[in-house]
């Protein structure tokens, strides 16, 4: 079938379509319904079935025959490390890890933070939490102390599960003072934690809270795989949102399990067995989907990679992983791409390898610019595909199904919607617009199987969000258009959300920062287009009047801040101070047209503004900073 053939059998009757799907999954009661609508909006997928996630990503593929292969490649670049995980060992690894947690009094339903770097742990921990039907909440390494005393909060973990240090090139991640840090700084205290020690760093147990991951396994009855209804959550994730409290994305354990299931052949053209790699981390959304889940959901190999796309040790990294794993297909950001470009545009090191296993690459996580598009297609020689998804809907909403038909590239376009998205581009009264015209994309509700049902503990900030703004619709936040051919184009954000190295981050929560330093009087935060990381945060600050404290020196601490506060992730490290904030008369900061000044992009002075003079002091202090460049 051709992909609009699958498009509209999946239009014809959509509950049909993923019933079929759902017949690839290992039901302990299969689902006599696929959809059911709760009314205001809400809608669960499967909910009267009972299944296990970790059974059909695990013990499924032993008993089916696969116990030998290669579940997971670890290949860090970073401590020099290989090794190999074959589905029975993996099965092994996760049922007494699992066992020691219920030992410790971990139950269905129970929430564990898993606060790990990429290694194979990591992926065991969440396992392991599936296996009981506890919900995992993982917390990426880069975020600080605070952001994770933030989501301790919220999620109010029995367990904390956490590696004594991540490795960053040149710094190591000392995560058990993070970890001690946010218990400290949190109102819910976990039951207790348990820490993996690493070679590179023995971390300091307190005694009583925390147990060692090894130690506390030892004789436990390893666990069975526990049935959970279709709609019982698989995980929280907390994602960026316009203000400092981040929101906790929650996935449903069946939709996830037949939508991932489904994307890994007819998007990712895998077949089990072969060899899926996404570079991305397990404290994001790809890292979730795409390094656990689907693929072994699917019976793939999947790989574990710590390490970075240059300086790891060149540029060549990414090419000799491929090579050596026999990488069919992959996934990775296209800032990724952009550093090795920058430090080999002409692909001495792709020259290097046997790369003739790789089949097709896979873009998302931001804007793919076309430029490196194009480079990659003339580097590997094998489609370049961007996709476009959200943690919010765990898999892509538009994409180029290669495993159903290979649709032709348009530069700039993450192609086509995929079954169960019907997308729409909506005018300010929620109209549909034009081909060809800009508007905010929206999806016709429901949402299929696999995406978020609601936010953990905020239904009201759920519908706020994303249900009230367009009725009937799912809002996702991005602007862009629909062309004639049905493509879709994604060009920015209508929230306060910035993406910095496929990172996507809220400047609003970084003003809440900077108004937290006792000189600042207002703030604003905006991102400025980066040749490398896509987008730059850059503050302004307008001071208390009499404050005697030199402006570099408040440019200085406010970075600290930002650093301690919300973590290195943000990348935060240009701020300038001027006298005053650009606003409209109704006293609202001019962000876009700051955006467009410092990127040096056409702008019109806004008919609402209070005082275009403030503009020519916005310039000076961006030109200061390196931008807006005549
Ligand atoms: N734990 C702790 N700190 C981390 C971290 C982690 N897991 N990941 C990143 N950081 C730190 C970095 O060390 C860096 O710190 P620094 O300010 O001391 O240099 C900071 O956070 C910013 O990180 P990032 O923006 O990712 O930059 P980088 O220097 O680590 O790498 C590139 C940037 C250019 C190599 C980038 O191309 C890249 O690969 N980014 C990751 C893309 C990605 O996987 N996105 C996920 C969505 S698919
Ligand atoms: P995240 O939730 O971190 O995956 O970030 C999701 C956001 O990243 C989207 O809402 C988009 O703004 C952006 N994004 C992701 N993939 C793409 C893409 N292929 N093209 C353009 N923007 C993208």
């Amino acid at each position: 079938m051709s992909y609009s053939e699958v498009y509209e059998s999946w239009k014809a009757n959509p509950e049909q379509f993923w019933m079929e799907a759902a017949k690839a999954i290992s039901w302990d009661s299969a689902p006599t319904k696929a959809l059911t609508d709760k009314g205001d909006g809400l809608y669960e997928w499967f909910a009267d079935a009972k299944v296990n996630t970790c059974y059909n990503a695990v013990d499924r593929h032993v008993e089916q025959g696969r116990g030998e292969q290669t579940a997971i490649i670890y290949d860090s670049p970073i401590t020099q490390t290989k090794r190999e995980i074959s589905y029975v060992e993996l099965r092994n690894r996760v049922a007494t890890l699992a066992g020691a947690l219920r030992a410790k009094g971990v139950e269905k339903g129970d929430r564990v933070i898993i606060y790990m770097p990429m290694i194979p742990e990591a992926l065991e921990a969440m396992l392991a939490c599936a296996r009981l039907g506890a919900v995992h909440s993982v917390v990426f390494g880069g975020f600080a102390a605070n952001e994770l005393a933030v989501r301790i909060d919220d999620a109010k973990p029995k367990a904390i599960i956490a590696a004594s240090c991540g490795l960053e090139p040149g710094r190591t991640v000392h995560y058990k003072p993070l970890l001690d840090g946010a218990i400290d700084l949190a109102n819910h205290k976990p039951d207790f934690c348990v820490i993996f020690q690493r070679e590179q760093e023995v971390a300091e147990l307190v005694p009583g809270r925390d147990v060692n991951w090894h130690g506390f396994q030892y004789g436990v009855e390893p666990a069975e795989c526990v049935p959970v209804e279709g709609n019982h959550p698989s995980y929280i994730l907390y994602t960026s949102g316009t203000t400092g409290q981040p929101k906790g994305v929650i996935r449903h354990t069946a939709g996830q399990l037949v939508a991932l299931n489904w994307t890994m052949k007819n998007i990712y053209n895998v077949d089990p067995g072969d060899v899926f790699w996404a570079a991305s981390d397990v404290g994001w959304v790809v890292g979730h989907s795409y390094i656990c889940y689907g693929p072994l959901i699917h019976g793939n190999t999947t790989i574990v990679f710590e390490g970075k796309p240059v300086g790891t040790p060149d540029a060549g990294t990414f090419w000799r992983v491929i090579s050596e794993h026999k990488v069919k297909s992959f996934f990775t950001a296209p800032t990724a791409f952009r550093a090795v470009k920058r430090e080999d545009p002409k692909g001495e090191y792709v020259k290097k390898y046997d790369l003739s296993c790789l089949k097709q690459v896979y873009l998302a996580g931001e804007r793919a610019d076309p430029d490196t598009i194009t480079w990659a297609q003339e580097q590997l020689q094998v489609p370049v595909v961007d996709h476009w998804w959200q943690t919010e809907t765990g898999w892509s909403i538009a994409a180029n199904p290669l495993g159903i038909e290979e649709l032709p590239t348009k530069l700039g376009s993450p192609a086509v919607p995929m079954p169960g998205y019907d997308v729409e581009i909506l005018d300010e009264g929620g109209n549909p617009v034009a081909a060809g015209e800009l508007g905010a994309i929206a999806v016709k509700l429901p949402l299929p199987p696999g995406t978020l049902p609601t936010l953990w503990n905020a239904e009201e900030r759920f519908k706020k969000s994303y249900l009230n703004t367009f009725p009937g619709y799912y809002e996702t936040g991005d602007a862009g258009m629909k062309d004639e051919d049905g493509y879709l184009y994604i060009m920015a954000r209508t929230d306060d959300v910035i993406n910095v190295a496929g990172h996507r981050l809220s400047t609003g929560a970084m003003e809440e920062v900077l108004a937290g330093h006792p000189d600042v009087a207002e703030c604003a935060v905006i991102g400025v287009s980066d040749s490398l990381k896509g987008q730059m945060p850059v503050g302004f600050l307008c001071l208390n009047s009499g404050c005697e404290t030199a402006h570099e020196d408040v440019v200085s601490q406010v970075v600290k801040l930002v650093r301690e506060k919300i973590g290195p992730v943000a990348a935060f490290k240009l701020a300038c101070v001027v006298d005053r904030l650009p606003k409209t008369r109704s006293g609202k900061i001019l962000r876009g047209t700051m955006v467009n000044i410092a990127d040096g992009t056409p702008w019109k002075m806004p008919a609402t503004i209070d005082d275009p003079a403030i503009l020519d002091e916005i310039t000076t202090a961006l030109q200061g900073l390196g931008y807006a460049k005549q």
